[in-house]
């Protein structure tokens, strides 16, 4: 309790919290979850601590003008529009580095995520698939905010092998600029939840992006979670 009553201040312009008492057969069991009040603040902190509210489906998503590594106009294809168009701009500053972006896996409702995580939990067990996907309601990709990205023939597309890649080694530098940040940084599992994803970029706006960059952080260290 006290550490909610201290994390209340600190969060509550996007988090509230809320206290179902579950009855058990044998004992009485107090879950706590904590639901984003903001879920389309760009800057919207979500994770395995704090989750969207159930089935949030973000109202300005938009197809980004820019090439995937699959040609369908899929769900995955959508972003919503303030990072989309930031995205474009990103993709384009790429190439004109001799960077060639794209696509991968861009906004997921619940209900594909809920498929996707079953999924790796039938393939890899729970606690293997905690440590890469996210569960229900839990995934940044459900705000609409970030995306999946690889170089444009989609080799080593959401594999650790990306990391080696030049693609991987721009974005590392110059996604802030854009407004993104990685999301999973190489060696902050423990703080972020999830193993290094350099793939998965999250836009929170050019100034956090840039704090967060400078800083080495991540977005959980920004909103001093571990210094309360
Ligand atoms: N794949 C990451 C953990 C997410 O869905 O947010
Ligand atoms: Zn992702």
């Amino acid at each position: 309790m006290t550490i909610i009553k201290n994390l209340i201040p600190k969060l509550s312009f996007i988090v509230v919290s809320i206290f179902i008492i579950v009855g058990c057969s044998n004992s009485e069991q107090e879950e706590s979850k904590k639901v984003a009040s903001h879920p389309s603040d760009i800057a919207v902190l979500i994770n395995k601590e704090f989750r969207l509210p159930e089935n949030y489906v973000p109202n300005d998503l938009v197809y980004p003008d820019v090439p995937f590594i699959f040609n369908e106009k899929i769900e995955k294809r959508q972003m919503r529009k303030e990072p989309a168009e930031a995205l474009k701009r990103m993709f384009e500053a790429a190439k004109s580095d001799g960077i060639h972006l794209a696509g991968v896996s861009g906004y997921r409702s619940e209900a594909a995520q809920t498929r996707l995580y079953n999924n790796y939990v039938s393939k890899d067990g729970v606690e293997e698939a905690d440590r890469y996907s996210a569960r229900p309601g839990h995934s940044e990709h459900q705000t609409g905010l970030s995306i999946d990205v690889s170089g444009i023939t989609g080799e080593f597309a959401v594999e650790d092998q990306f990391a080696n890649t030049e693609e991987a080694k721009w974005l590392d530098k110059h996604a802030h600029e854009y407004g993104f940040i990685i999301r999973f940084p190489k060696g902050k599992e423990d703080i972020t939840g999830y193993k290094y994803k350099p793939w998965h970029i999250r836009y929170v706006g050019k100034d956090i992006a840039t704090e967060i960059h400078e800083k080495g952080i991540t977005l959980e260290e920004y909103y001093g979670k571990y210094s309360i």
